[in-house]
């Protein structure tokens, strides 16, 4: 799908989604384009019962006079309330809607409503990006297309009065797709191609735009002491990995750099600890942590960002074997601390411990942020809307949770305390890695909270939100979202840009 500006006004050929608000009727372009397709559009407002609410659309076929094949008249709700998100929700709506349809392009021609802040430009970008967010499909493995269920699209223009700047604003947002495209076919794609060492591969692949790339393998580890992440990957054929991913875009090289640790179980069945058949699908997205880490680092790299950004993934394989950890194993890690392992299916903290205690060593972080699906009882307390989010920094946490709301990547600010520490004590160890019945997403964090040093730090439980059933956002047309690139962008372009 091709996506462009122009500053041509009158509609050519293929789809002309022209706006209306619900305070104030028709925008100047679509009463135009009323007037041409004499006065079709304003003739189909009654019965349709079209009152320009957002996401609500009127569709006018094969309209006389015009070179259209149809009309879309958007809703953008009250002028004042329009905004960036809204019209990435809406360029997004339009393009599910036209799944099937062979008209070939579509062409944007909104106007700013009245009361609404958005500039031109932003305007233009934003429509790309929610309908370049719109346009992604994970479809590599069908040998068969279901013709119906595709986007045969071919071309969106967007019309904008602001051509420069508007493409300008595009070029940093699509390096941001690119980030999110690249989290959501990590996380898609299955365990049988997506192992550790394919996983790294593909890091690697990425120094082509700029970021440096190294990978530690298990006799690496091994010697460095990480006896945390080597545990959990023992029982598994393929190797460990560690990689570390830089983007040096800071003009003063020494500047501390913004510290992003992922989770990256490119598989996870419980080990010994075995989870249910039912509670082991969807477990090649254990790496969501990961992918997110990954791909904001592809996007700071492809829009060059003035900040120097570190990406630490911890990527292993949890399975059961005659060389797996068994629960009461106890393990080393890198910080020196000790654990018991008394649930091999909480790996998902063993391994971060490891990467989080080097992430801070070796880096000396500003501050260090955590992606991990990391528990399911974060889903039972935020279901699938918020992430939660837990720091020893309320600075760290204020600047997350503002930027969650800028990109629609919402949290949810969960507690930490030594009054939890309780849950963590162990018989024979420093700590174990499970607390009890209650209160499992604090234990975990709290469990990580042991492995940041003094670090400004902040742990995001993505489980409920890396992935999902059916379609809740026109956003996110895919099983994967690619939640968290957006965010670690928008906390970064906050920091540095501002
Ligand atoms: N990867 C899972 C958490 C998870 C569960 C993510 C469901 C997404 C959906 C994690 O490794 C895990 O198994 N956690 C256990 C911890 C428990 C054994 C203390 C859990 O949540 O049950
Ligand atoms: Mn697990
Ligand atoms: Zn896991």
């Amino acid at each position: 799908m091709q996506l462009g500006f122009s500053s041509a006004r009158f509609p050519g050929a293929g789809v002309h989604v022209v706006g209306a608000v619900e305070d104030g009727g028709l925008l100047p372009a679509a009463k135009r384009l009323d007037k041409a397709v004499g006065g079709a559009i304003t003739r189909a407002l009654g019965p349709t019962g079209f009152k320009g609410k957002p996401k609500q659309i009127l569709e006018i076929l094969a309209p006389a006079g015009i070179a259209a094949s149809r009309i879309l008249v958007v809703g953008l709700g009250k002028g004042a309330s329009f905004d960036a998100s809204v019209a990435e929700t809406i360029a997004a709506t339009v393009l599910g809607r036209l799944i099937g349809a062979a008209d070939g392009q579509v062409t944007f021609e909104l106007d700013i409503p009245r009361g609404c802040t958005l500039e031109a430009a932003a305007l233009a970008a934003h429509l790309a990006f929610g309908a370049k967010l719109r346009s992604y499909a994970f479809d590599g493995y069908r040998t068969k297309r279901e013709g119906d269920a595709a986007l045969k699209l071919k071309k969106v223009t967007v019309l904008t009065s602001a051509m420069a700047a508007a493409k300008a604003a595009w070029a940093d947002l699509d390096a941001v797709a690119a980030g999110v495209f690249l989290a959501r076919d990590l996380v898609n794609e299955p365990a049988n191609v997506l192992s550790p060492v394919e996983f790294a591969r593909r890091a690697v692949a990425l120094k082509k735009f700029g970021l440096k790339v190294e990978v530690l393998g298990e006799a690496q580890m091994k010697k460095l002491g990480m006896g945390a992440l080597l545990g959990v990957g023992q029982g598994s054929k393929n190797e460990s990995q560690l990689v570390v991913l830089r983007w040096e875009g800071a003009r003063r090289k020494t500047q501390a750099p913004l510290a992003f640790v992922g989770k990256g179980l490119c598989f996870d069945s419980g080990g010994l600890s075995l989870k249910s058949g039912g509670g082991m699908m969807g477990m090649k997205g254990d790496m969501g942590g990961a992918a997110a880490v990954t791909g904001a680092l592809l996007t700071l790299a492809l829009r060059a960002a003035p900040c120097n950004a570190v990406g630490v993934i911890a990527l292993a394989e949890n399975m059961p074997d005659g060389g797996a950890q068994r629960p009461d194993d106890v393990v080393k890690t890198l910080s020196g601390q000790t654990v018991e392992v008394l649930n091999t299916d909480a790996e998902g903290r063993l391994v971060l411990a490891d990467a989080l205690w080097y992430a801070q060593n070796r880096f000396k972080p500003k501050y260090m942020v955590d992606l991990a699906t990391l528990t399911g009882a974060i889903m039972v307390a935020l279901g699938e809307e918020y992430a939660g989010l837990f720091s020893n920094d309320d600075k760290l946490a204020g600047l997350l949770l503002d930027a969650g709301k800028k990109c629609g990547e919402a949290m949810w600010r969960m507690p930490l305390g030594p009054a939890y520490d309780k849950l963590l004590k162990s018989r024979i160890a420093d700590m174990k890695n499970i607390g009890g019945r209650f209160a499992g997403s604090i234990a975990a964090a709290q469990f990580l909270q042991r492995f940041v040093g003094g670090t400004a730090w902040a742990h995001l439980d993505i489980a409920g939100v890396a992935w999902q059933d059916g379609e809740k956002d026109p956003l996110i047309p895919s099983w994967a979202t690619g939640w968290g690139v957006r965010l670690l962008d928008r906390l970064a372009a906050d920091m540095y840009e501002g």
